[in-house]
């Protein structure tokens, strides 16, 4: 993810995230400030179709956001894109994890087909009331 591709990301981010969504400062500063942060789109022809970000701290990994655009869904994408997070991460992590709303079945279905298991339920993760699963797979096993 370049600086360049924010606009079209933040498109996406406050479609798919209408009450949570990142604004345009907050990638900005992940591409920039943080050091632990790396960030990729996938694009097709030219476009972006959907991006990813994981947290990477010597042997600690996580993803912290995933999407893609509305109208590409259902493509393979969403799949390439937690592939690649998986490889990267695989780096010098053990294990890569992430949270996910409890009522967000469809990406749920993505990671358990990537082999991600249920490791615990985070209270009001979304905000009051709204939980998510933590979930979390074993690298280069
Ligand atoms: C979750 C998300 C990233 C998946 O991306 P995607 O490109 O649609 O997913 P893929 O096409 O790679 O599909 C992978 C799996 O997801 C599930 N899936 C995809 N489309 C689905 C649909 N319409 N209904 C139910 N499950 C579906 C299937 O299990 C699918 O596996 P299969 O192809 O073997 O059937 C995408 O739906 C998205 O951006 N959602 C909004 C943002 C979001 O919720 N992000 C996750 C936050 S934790």
């Amino acid at each position: 993810m370049e600086i360049d591709d924010l606009e079209a990301v933040y498109e996406i981010e406050s479609a798919s995230f209408p009450n949570t969504s990142w604004n345009i400062e907050s990638f900005l500063r992940e591409l920039t400030a943080n050091q632990f942060a790396y960030y990729f789109v996938l694009e097709k022809e030219d476009r972006v179709v959907g991006y990813c970000g994981v947290w990477l701290v010597i042997d600690q990994s996580q993803i912290t956001t995933i999407a893609v655009d509305r109208r590409e869904q259902g493509n393979g994408y969403g799949r390439q894109l937690l592939q690649h997070a998986k490889e990267y991460a695989g780096q010098s992590a053990d294990i890569l994890s992430l949270e996910v709303s409890i009522d967000n079945d469809r990406a749920m279905k993505l990671y358990e087909k990537e082999g991600f298991l249920y490791g615990g339920i985070r209270k009001d993760y979304y905000g009051p009331g709204k939980d998510a699963h933590v979930m979390w797979v074993t690298l280069n096993e």
